[in-house]
């Protein structure tokens, strides 16, 4: 459920009227709901309950920082992946002590920045990483907490292959055996001391059954490091958790937490602390890109709608063929959606390819999609684009970038101005 509703007709976003948004804002623009992203860490907060989990959220699927100091005032954590994430943490005011920090690739200067912040944990992907950032801590004089990311060899076959993690040999992490030689080398390191196993097995998942199989794994892994003597306090189960791109397709949050917490329940009672690090579950659904409609073109087979906005503002239809949900924001009351699905089922609909105005045929947000008459000037609703959205627009073709807007209520704010032409070349005049 999320804060975007039709009313007679006219898609608002909690109260505001998109269409007079729109008309004020201009188009293509990121719409998000502040209700929708605390309602959803909310409901993520209740259902692991039980655990009082870290909620890590995860910067990478939208990290404005309005938006990071929204959820960091509700109490969550960051992941991040990048000064530059841990940048925005810093900026949203974030407590740095429930910061934890992914990546394969950090950079001595990103790992000086992140010691000298005081984050919670380094989650830790290859033993020439784990030497390099003890090093660093040595020699700055501090001490900091590593998180060993382990890949469980867990996947769900439904995740697309450019998003799935968990696997034996991948980028990230070390497999357990690996793992098990790793506390032997580094397990009693002063400088960055492995208290803690991250897991991330993909994104999205879309069962609890993954995780349980990858949690088992990881608690009987600790069990065994304890009873060599290394102290491990803390579990990170990482991200992952599905969202509704079509109306109820994915789990919610107690569905995932019904399976998880009785298993990490013990591990908690005795001590220990469990880290999440949602994103999508979070964002997906609390965001829309609203573009309009600039030109129809009828082909010899095809329709194309084509719109102000495409592949550079949302890659993930391009890149991982992901459906979003796209309807008119202001259509007859015959024509107001009962869910959002890829088949709908009425009469008087068009089958339609939504496409942008990038050169490459690859520049589409639906193909064959069917959808309610459209002419040049509506507007449309590109839904579940809160997560992974604008994080991974492009200038690409030289267009900038969308504003984003939040809502709160009956008010919006702007909370990224729309890029003009000088943003395009500002860091080009050295
Ligand atoms: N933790 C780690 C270590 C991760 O790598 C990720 C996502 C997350 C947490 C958050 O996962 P989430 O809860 O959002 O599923 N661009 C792709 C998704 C890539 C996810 C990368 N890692 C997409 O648009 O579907």
């Amino acid at each position: 459920m999320d804060s975007f509703q039709y009313k007679d007709g006219q898609l608002f976003c909690e109260d505001v009227n998109l269409d007079a948004l729109a008309g004020e804002v201009g188009t293509p623009t990121y719409v998000y709901s502040k209700a929708t992203f605390l309602d959803h860490y909310d409901k993520i907060a209740k259902a692991f309950g039980d655990l009082q989990p870290i909620i890590a959220y995860s910067i990478k699927s939208c990290g404005n920082i309005h938006i990071c100091k929204t959820l960091a005032e509700r109490g969550a954590g960051m992941d991040v992946v990048s000064g530059g994430e841990l940048f925005r943490a810093q900026q949203a005011g974030a407590d740095m002590s429930k910061v934890v920090y992914a990546g394969v690739g950090k950079t001595d200067s990103e790992i000086r920045q992140a010691i000298d912040a005081n984050i919670g944990w380094f989650n830790i992907e290859s033993e020439a990483e784990f030497e390099n950032i003890s090093a660093i801590a040595r020699s700055m004089g501090k001490n900091t907490n590593g998180a060993l990311r382990v890949n469980p060899d867990v996947s769900d076959p439904k995740t697309h292959e450019k998003t799935t993690t968990g696997n034996k040999e991948s980028k990230f992490g070390v497999d357990i055996d690996r793992a098990r030689r790793f506390f032997e080398k580094y397990g009693h390191d002063e400088s960055l001391k492995l208290s803690a196993i991250h897991l991330h097995i993909g994104s999205p998942i879309y069962s609890a059954e993954p995780y349980v199989r990858a949690i088992t794994k990881a608690l009987e892994l600790i069990e065994e490091l304890r009873g060599k003597g290394y102290s491990i306090d803390t579990i990170d189960i990482g991200g992952g958790f599905a969202a509704d791109y079509e109306t109820e397709a994915s789990p919610v949050a107690a569905d995932y937490a019904k399976e998880i917490v009785p298993l990490l329940k013990p591990f908690k009672d005795a001590g220990g602390k469990v880290i999440l690090e949602p994103g999508r579950t979070i964002a997906a659904n609390a965001g829309i890109l609203l573009t309009r409609v600039n030109y129809i073109k009828q082909g010899g087979k095809k329709k194309f709608v084509i719109i102000d906005s495409g592949m550079h503002h949302l890659i993930r239809p391009t890149l991982y063929d992901s459906f979003h949900f796209i309807w008119p924001t202001n259509v007859a009351p015959m024509h107001e959606p009962p869910h959002r699905k890829a088949e709908m089922d009425m009469p008087g609909l068009e089958t339609c390819d939504v496409v942008g105005p990038i050169c490459e045929s690859g520049d589409y947000l639906a193909q064959q999609r069917p959808l309610p008459p459209v002419a040049r000037g509506d507007l449309l609703a590109v839904f579940s684009a809160g997560a992974y959205g604008i994080v991974m627009a492009s200038h690409y073709n030289a267009m900038p970038k969308p504003a984003e807007v939040l809502v709160d209520g009956g008010d919006f704010k702007v909370i990224r101005r729309r890029e003009t032409y000088e943003d395009l070349v500002v860091a080009e005049k050295v």
